[in-house]
């Protein structure tokens, strides 16, 4: 028999990295079956994986490890890495080849991947995917300069990213004022000095209606930024939220991009009712979705998303984007395009609204300044920002 190795810990990013080279581990998830359900490692190819609660390896070890049932390696995942060194020990016993995830499955939430959306001489579009919440970011480069649009709130990921690219941070651009997840933009710009653009009607906390202690810089509709040889027109698309903007961005080559943040995903659009006006706000989305997109977009330019729902919606370079005329033919959320119809479509499939997401934009207002386990706790798991509960029903 080969005598395996102790288990020792591997980080997220080797984990991530086998997964979608070799796909040549079988992860244990050890945390309880509501917390599994919630959010687990996941990538775009399927991932070996079972979940079996540490307290079942307590209770009855022989069983437990029965259902560890591969030759491959095995990553033992809990939540915050004491429990998965130990079922990892026990497995080694059993002869596994067994290691545990360093820092538990909040590494997960921490994870970022930078793709190439498109990179030619003289600008270069990079996709940043915060893939345990479904979260996307961007980053645009031209002459050495840069825009971040959506920045998450792990801010040295996109410095390093910067400065390897060499580029100076020009401008931060939110799409709206976040729910689901805190923005990385005023500490960016404290950090860099770069201007930081909002629409103000999203400046103003939805239920508190009190001023933000953040500040910005007022974004309007038609508002352009040119960063090289990129041009940036901002559109103002409400119904998300009442500030909700999109970009359309044109390369000096004629390529164009459309950064729809909540507004249109891959294969839904961004629910009315995060700030507790669905009834109000759906005929909005309607208006946004039919009327300004369709009308401002044109089908070649290439949607690039806030948000995603499953790792699935991957293209084969695993990118989250697509033309938008594939788009309107595909987007599974978009079924109903009568104005009544789509609105009661909407009203009568919104998912719940987590509760955390008003204290979320608190945050992003600046109204509450949570420490770093706060902020971990209010964002744990995968975001809620899509009407994906309705497509998944037909
Ligand atoms: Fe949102
Ligand atoms: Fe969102």
């Amino acid at each position: 028999m080969v005598i395996k190795a102790p288990p020792t810990t591997l980080t997220i990013h080797e984990i991530y990295q086998r997964i979608i080279s070799d796909n040549d581990l079988f992860i244990v998830d050890v945390r309880n079956q509501e917390d599994f359900a919630t959010w687990h490692i996941e990538t775009a190819q399927d991932i070996d994986m079972v979940n079996v609660p540490y307290f079942d390896f307590l209770e009855d070890e022989t069983g437990s490890v029965e259902q560890v049932k591969t030759e491959k390696e095995v990553v033992v995942v809990c939540a915050k890495e004491g429990s998965s060194a130990f079922v990892a020990d026990i497995l080694h016993q059993h002869g596994f080849q067994a290691n545990y995830l360093a820092g538990g499955i909040k590494e997960w939430g921490n994870h970022y991947v930078f793709r190439t959306v498109q990179e030619t001489d003289n600008w270069q579009i990079y996709q940043v995917d915060r893939a345990a919440r479904g979260c996307l970011s961007y980053v645009l480069i031209s002459n050495g300069e840069a825009v971040i649009i959506d920045p998450l709130r792990h801010t040295d990921k996109y410095l390093d990213f910067l400065q390897q690219k060499g580029a100076t941070l020009t401008y931060l651009l939110d799409t709206h004022a976040h729910a689901d997840h805190i923005s990385g933009a005023p500490d960016l710009a404290a950090a860099t000095g770069a201007p930081y653009y909002l629409h103000p009607y999203d400046g103003i906390h939805p239920f508190d209606i009190l001023p933000p202690k953040i500040s910005y810089k007022m974004l309007a509709d038609g508002d352009e930024f040119t960063v090289g040889d990129l041009k940036i027109r901002a559109i103002h698309a409400p119904g998300h939220t009442l500030g909700q903007v999109a970009f359309l961005v044109t390369a000096a080559s004629g390529e164009q991009f459309f950064f729809s943040g909540d507004t249109i995903f891959l294969d839904s659009f961004g629910r009315p009712d995060l700030g507790g006006q669905g009834e109000k706000w759906a005929p909005i989305v309607y208006d946004t979705l039919f009327n300004i997109i369709k009308e401002a977009v044109s089908d070649e330019a290439l949607l690039l998303p806030g948000h995603y729902a499953k790792a699935s919606e991957a293209n084969l370079n695993g990118l989250f984007a697509q033309t938008m005329k594939q788009m309107w033919q595909s987007n599974g959320a978009l079924q109903y395009t009568e104005r009544d119809e789509f609105i009661s479509f909407v009203l009568s499939n919104l998912p719940t609204m987590p509760e955390q997401y008003i204290e979320i934009k608190r945050v992003n207002a600046g109204l509450v300044e949570p420490d770093e386990e706060a902020m971990s706790e209010l964002e744990l798991g995968k975001n809620i920002c899509a009407l994906s509960d309705a497509y998944d029903k037909k």
